[in-house]
């Protein structure tokens, strides 16, 4: 059997690439193919190529597509969706996933819980939502990780500074509810039909973003059954079958918060004894044998 992992250069390597690609070298013959360096081709029929080796041959894909990389990462999931080659989502996830309001859009479709969102692309509109708004309220980059284009703002001073900010840096403006927790979020790492991890992540002392770049630390936590069933249907919804789904518990019941569909491990994986890599490998293998 071969696999590959879609990724970045050998060089730029992550904790979580590396583990994932030790651990599928011990089930298959697997291989890390940087996704820059692919090759599409249309016209005269159609092909994919890395080193002159179409990625037709492999039996099973799993991409490592971060922001960065979903310009490239989509037509490259999209061709492998024409050519019929396995791996954990269609190319219409690399474009859920990447946009947190499409997401949460997915999400609401599908009958599970989000905070109260908006979008839009004017300072006018922008002002008019927030006018109706409790604080803190957050903003958010569309797109971005590690909690660092979340800013969660206490005065309508700094709202009207971010709002100016964003409208001139061009970005389009996300306005969500604070949901009010006590500095944690909880986490559930979906493969299949298995959580193969759980966790809070508590955020550090006078810090309201959990994420373990914004100084959060992982502690292992058993979801409620209610919890599991968001998890599994927030991963159905987006139609990945390995991501994370990250939720805060509100008084008003748990909301999610967001999907990622390339989750880090190295959080929990140092945190606890429990070999993520190697459950999200044992998937893909159940996998390539249906
Ligand atoms: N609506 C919300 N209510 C309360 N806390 C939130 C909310 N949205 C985000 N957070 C906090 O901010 C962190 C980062 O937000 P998130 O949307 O997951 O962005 P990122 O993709 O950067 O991780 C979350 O882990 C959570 O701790
Ligand atoms: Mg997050």
């Amino acid at each position: 059997m071969k696999i590959a992992i879609l990724g970045p250069t050998m060089n730029m390597l992550s904790y979580t690439t590396s583990r994932l690609l030790e651990e599928a070298k011990k089930e298959f013959e697997a291989e890390l193919i940087p996704l820059i360096d692919i090759k599409l081709k249309v016209g005269n029929g159609m092909d994919i190529v890395h080193d002159k080796k179409s990625l037709k041959q492999f039996d099973y894909i799993l991409p490592r597509i971060d922001s960065k990389r979903a310009a490239i990462g989509y037509p490259v999931i999209r061709f492998l969706d024409d050519l019929g080659v396995r791996k954990p989502y269609p190319a219409e996830t690399v474009l859920i996933a990447h946009n947190k309001f499409l997401t949460l859009e997915e999400l609401v479709k599908n009958g599970i819980p989000v905070p109260e969102t908006y979008l839009t692309g004017s300072k006018t509109a922008a002002k008019d939502i927030l006018g109706r708004q409790r604080l803190p309220v957050i903003l958010k980059l569309l797109s971005s990780f590690g909690g660092q284009g979340v800013m969660i703002l206490e005065s309508k001073d700094a709202v009207h500074t971010a709002i100016d900010t964003m409208t001139t840096l061009k970005q389009e403006i996300l306005i969500e509810e604070y949901i009010p927790n006590p500095g944690e979020d909880i986490r559930g790492i979906v493969a299949g039909e298995e959580i193969v991890a759980s966790y809070k992540r508590i955020a550090s002392p006078g810090e309201k973003k959990a994420n373990l770049y914004s100084g959060g630390r992982p502690s292992v936590f058993k979801l409620t059954s209610e919890m599991e069933e968001i998890v599994f249907r927030a991963a159905e919804a987006v139609k990945s079958k390995i991501c994370a789904v990250d939720m805060v518990q509100g008084k008003d019941g748990i909301r999610v918060i967001e999907v990622n569909i390339n989750p880090g491990l190295k959080g929990i994986e140092k945190a606890t004894d429990i070999n993520v890599a190697q459950r999200i490998i044992s998937f893909v293998k159940n996998e390539i044998k249906r």
